[in-house]
């Protein structure tokens, strides 16, 4: 009888998922699959660098996707082949590494992150797309969601820095930015998270160099950025380049589809970096091109980028059974699923009169302006020098005071410099500005031009010192070993300070430089990044006083270049330093082996950075204080609700990132120091005081332990709310 009850009950679910109404696009996508050869399947998985040259392969069916094309007229011809030749009339999908902007420049991504204002990255992300999908550009490669603790690595310019929950909120911003309310919007871009997995973390910082991070690290820091760009519905996601602990990304099957496809569901669309499938041969782990076109399709990958592995040799593996028809089907599945969403079927084509018509709007100059006002950092502003109200001219020198190419920072393929506003032509419009640039470059090692800034600086009240890095200096495979100012940048700081006349140093940078030496050269100090088109508005905002600074450093900032990889969330150590260090000025001769203290520090550095990570000033103070939790004692499904006191206690009006730590005391596993949980912005009138709330839910707390699984250990906890990962008294809290 209860058998009998079963076999009903079994057909009863069966006859309710088969009547269950199918998602349309998942109907359309079967439907048209089932009509696909194989040849035109693998067509899909082709992608193809460029427009015209593309026509004949789309034509055929033998192009999915098309790179580095950005002129309308091209696109579309591009579509039209597909679209009105192909068999089947499959739309091809056009994409560009869109990174900080499109026509209309933001801050490189890390100065975005120093912003710590997600809202305002997500706008940024949404004016890139309005701006590039008018063009008919409908994929970017963006966000880049690489963990990066090593300032040498060029690309840290392109993320947001060390810290894991930075990293995926500016992430997940960027991914609803891009892709907007609804995918199917004409102004809708898919995003491409990248680069899965452990990029950023290169050995020696040198990029493209293999990474060793075992399987807890990935999933407690270079994993969650990428879970919560998958959660924010990103509907690509880009394999990377390097190998951990031997196994390419593009051929790690556990990653691709254990992790990604099984664990976390993803059901977008995986593609190769260029031609990372092929590098697999450089690496040694695949023989030639045939075989990375098995090893990466087996592991999960759907598109290839520019190795043509796919399209040369899949027909033949299939034949020879190395891959499987149902593999595939994997891959154009997720490759016809992504353009259902986004509607190429029934959009192909973009306007090409309308092209453009956004370029650089006045509330995109707005935002972007606003994004390289919040992303200036504050690092020293002694005797309050800045903002420079009482100065009527200032000596404005440096390589970058009038560069409008370099200020835009790496990856700008498609910003102008024609319409970057410069420090010097924003300048002019509030200073009697004297301008000598001293130096043609930011590598320029003359010291002949030096002696003008003395007499320059004599008619004027302050010295405005505008020097950095040129956009080529950061990026792709342009890491760097020395992280001090190039040429003789340096020597004009210093030469600067020898006029006597207030110094005012402002870095434009694609990385955080160690500036130690030149901090003591000046009396203010400005951190922009590269700020793009609207960099000089912003700053003549921010030394006018009509803005007043309020970014944080996204990295952990060096004393030595030789202290990295260092960051703030590292794990204490057995011997975590106690403050007893000796330095080497300090070392008697012949002193004993052992009575130096034996902790962890550098003779020569120290053992503190120079900046801690989420340090930033302001031109007035802020206090934090009263922290205070609602219990001591909490479940494991309850939450943690913090209250603070935060002060303006200065003269001005400001804003402050009032920023949650926490700290799990002991674990089946080590733990960091401090974890940045939460962060918020906090906009104060001068002697105005708000009382605030976070909320953590005890849930957050959870992390991969000693049996690999994640979840929240019951113990003691430290939380702190503060000004920086530095500052700030701990509260002590306990998880039952
Ligand atoms: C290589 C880079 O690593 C990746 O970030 C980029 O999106 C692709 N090239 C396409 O240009």
């Amino acid at each position: 009888m209860r058998k009998l009850f079963n076999i009903a009950l079994g057909l009863l679910c069966l006859c309710a998922a088969s009547c269950a109404p199918k998602d349309p696009i998942e109907k359309k996508v079967d439907d048209l699959l089932s009509k696909m050869t194989l040849r035109e399947k693998i067509g899909q998985m082709n992608q193809l660098s460029g427009g015209y040259s593309s026509i004949e392969a789309a034509a055929k069916g033998e192009c999915g996707s098309i790179l580095n094309c950005v002129d309308p007229v091209e696109i579309n011809a591009v579509q039209k082949a597909a679209v009105e030749q192909s068999r089947l009339g499959i739309p091809v999908i056009a994409s560009r590494d869109v990174i900080h902007g499109f026509h209309t420049v933001f801050p490189i991504p890390l100065g975005q992150a120093a912003t710590f204002d997600p809202e305002l990255v997500e706008k940024g992300a949404r004016i890139a797309a309005i701006e590039a999908t008018s063009y008919g550009i409908k994929w970017t490669f963006s966000p880049m969601l690489d963990i990066a603790r090593d300032s040498r690595w060029g690309r840290v310019a392109e993320g947001s820095g060390e810290d894991v929950y930075l990293d995926a909120t500016m992430g997940a911003a960027m991914v609803r930015g891009y892709q907007g309310a609804d995918t199917q919007d004409p102004t809708s871009m898919a995003a491409c998270i990248k680069h899965f997995v452990g990029y950023g973390a290169a050995e020696g910082g040198r990029d493209y160099n293999g990474v060793s991070i075992p399987e807890r690290s990935l999933r407690n820091t270079y994993l969650p950025a990428f879970k919560a760009g998958v959660d924010a519905g990103a509907l690509t996601l880009m394999t990377s380049f390097n190998e951990n602990d031997g196994i390419p990304s593009t051929g790690n099957k556990w990653l691709l589809t254990d992790v990604l496809r099984n664990e976390w569901g993803f059901d977008g669309m995986v593609v190769t970096d260029w031609n990372s499938a092929g590098e697999m041969i450089a690496h040694g782990f695949a023989k030639d091109l045939k075989h990375s076109a098995e090893l990466s399709l087996n592991a999960g990958v759907d598109m290839d980028m520019m190795s043509f592995g796919f399209i040369a040799h899949l027909e033949e593996l299939v034949k020879e059974g190395k891959v499987s028809e149902k593999d595939i089907d994997r891959a154009v599945r997720n490759i016809l699923r992504l353009k259902f969403r986004m509607g190429l079927f029934e959009n192909p084509y973009v306007d090409e009169q309308k092209a453009g018509a956004m370029d650089y709007a006045p509330e995109h100059l707005a935002a972007a302006k606003q994004a390289a006002l919040e992303s200036a950092i504050l690092l020293k502003n002694d005797e309050n020098i800045l903002p420079l109200t009482n100065k009527k001219t200032i000596l404005l020198c440096g390589p970058l005071a009038d560069n409008p190419y370099d200020q835009m920072g790496t990856w700008t393929f498609d910003g102008q410099k024609e319409h970057t506003v410069t420090p010097l032509a924003a300048l002019q419009k509030d200073f009697n500005v004297i301008y000598e640039p001293v130096l043609a470059s930011t590598r320029d090692l003359s010291t002949a031009n030096l002696g003008k800034v003395r007499a320059a600086a004599s008619r004027a009240d302050a010295v405005v010192v505008v020097v950095g890095e040129e956009a080529i200096m950061s990026g792709e495979a342009h890491s760097m070993s020395d992280l001090r100012l190039k040429g003789a940048q340096s020597q004009l700081i210093e030469a600067a300070r020898q006029t006597g006349k207030p110094v005012v140093a402002v870095i434009m940078a694609g990385r955080e430089l160690t500036i130690g030496g030149d901090l003591k050269n000046c009396d203010a100090m400005l951190y922009c990044f590269h700020p793009g088109t609207m960099g000089g508005e912003a700053l003549a905002d921010l030394l006018t006083g009509r803005e007043t600074p309020s970014g944080k450093l996204p990295m952990t900032m060096l004393v030595e270049a030789g202290q990295a990889p260092f960051y703030y969330n590292h794990n204490r150590g057995g011997r975590p330093c106690n403050g007893t260090e000796t330095l080497l000025a300090d070392i008697p001769l012949q002193a004993g082996q052992t009575s130096l203290g034996n902790t962890t520090y550098y003779l020569d550095s120290g053992y503190g950075p120079l900046f801690p990570f989420g340090y930033g000033l302001s031109y007035t103070e802020f206090e934090i204080k009263n922290v205070k939790l609602d219990k001591n004692s909490y479940g494991k499904d309850e939450t943690v609700k913090i209250s603070y006191d935060i002060a303006n206690v200065g003269k001005v009006k400001g804003t402050e990132v009032a920023q949650l730590y926490v700290h799990d005391v002991v674990g089946s596993v080590a733990r960091p120091v401090k974890e940045l949980k939460r962060f918020a912005r906090v906009t104060l009138e001068p002697g105005e005081t708000k009382t605030l709330t976070f909320e953590l839910p005890v849930a957050e707390l959870a992390f991969y332990g000693l049996d690999m699984t994640c979840k929240v250990e019951s113990g003691d906890f430290k939380l702190w709310v503060s000004n920086d990962s530095a500052s700030g008294e701990p509260v002590d809290f306990e998880v039952r």
